[in-house]
């Protein structure tokens, strides 16, 4: 299975800001135990390339990755890291070609059918659809993936437990990404209780939707 394959297979990626590197291992865990066997660790936060690093050692069965790659420097730190896929919340063709000359899977963002267009002439054909809820939620998605038919998308953006399911309805959605599973607040607490809790939540939602 190839990685935007397994991405979609998860269906949920939690969207990661940690500042504090050595909860990397603790968070590993409690996505693991939270049946959410993903993670996009952002340079929101100096340290990404470490906490991906620290967590694909802990757990080489968790699919990492870097989110918020604004810039070919935070790419090859990522990749160097050993990031297994490459997020951006739009679309840098210098960003996207240092990805593909890697050889790493990159989902960058658009938001309009003129950014569709540039990334499908670069070679993309799984992208981010960012910022979701702000940008017209699955109505907008749905009318906007009308027309581009083998195109699938990852809506990020303003996405809960009380929205995702009407994301994964759409058959162009290969998985959404949230930051709902893995707050500030639950970080500076360090309560990985709670962080599994809302990936199993996140988790059934995704089952319900696809296989009930
Ligand atoms: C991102 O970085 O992809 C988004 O900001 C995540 O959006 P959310 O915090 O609304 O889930």
């Amino acid at each position: 299975m190839d990685i935007m394959e397994a991405l979609s297979v998860c269906g949920i990626i939690p969207v990661i800001k940690l500042r504090e590197v050595s909860l990397s291992e603790a968070l590993a865990d409690a996505l693991v135990i939270g049946e959410v066997p993903c993670a996009e660790v952002t340079f929101r936060a100096a340290g990404a390339d470490e906490v991906i690093r620290r967590m694909r050692m802990h757990n080489p069965s968790l699919l990492v990755g870097a989110g918020t790659v604004l810039k070919v420097e935070q790419a090859k730190a990522a990749v160097d890291a050993g990031a297994q896929f490459l997020v951006s919340p739009g679309t840098n063709p210098r960003v996207v070609a240092y990805a593909m000359e890697r050889g790493v899977p990159i989902l960058p963002g658009v938001m309009t059918p003129t950014e569709i267009e540039a990334a499908l002439d670069l070679g993309l054909s799984t992208l981010k659809f960012f910022p979701a809820e702000q940008a017209g939620g699955p109505a907008m998605l749905k009318a906007l993936s009308a027309p581009y038919g083998g195109v699938r998308f990852v809506p990020t953006g303003g996405i809960s437990l009380s929205n995702l399911a009407d994301y994964l309805k759409l058959p162009c959605v290969a998985a959404c990404g949230g930051s709902f599973m893995v707050t500030a607040d639950l970080l500076a607490d360090a309560d990985f209780s709670r962080i599994s809790e809302l990936c199993r939540a996140a988790a059934a939602i995704v089952r319900d939707v696809r296989y009930a």
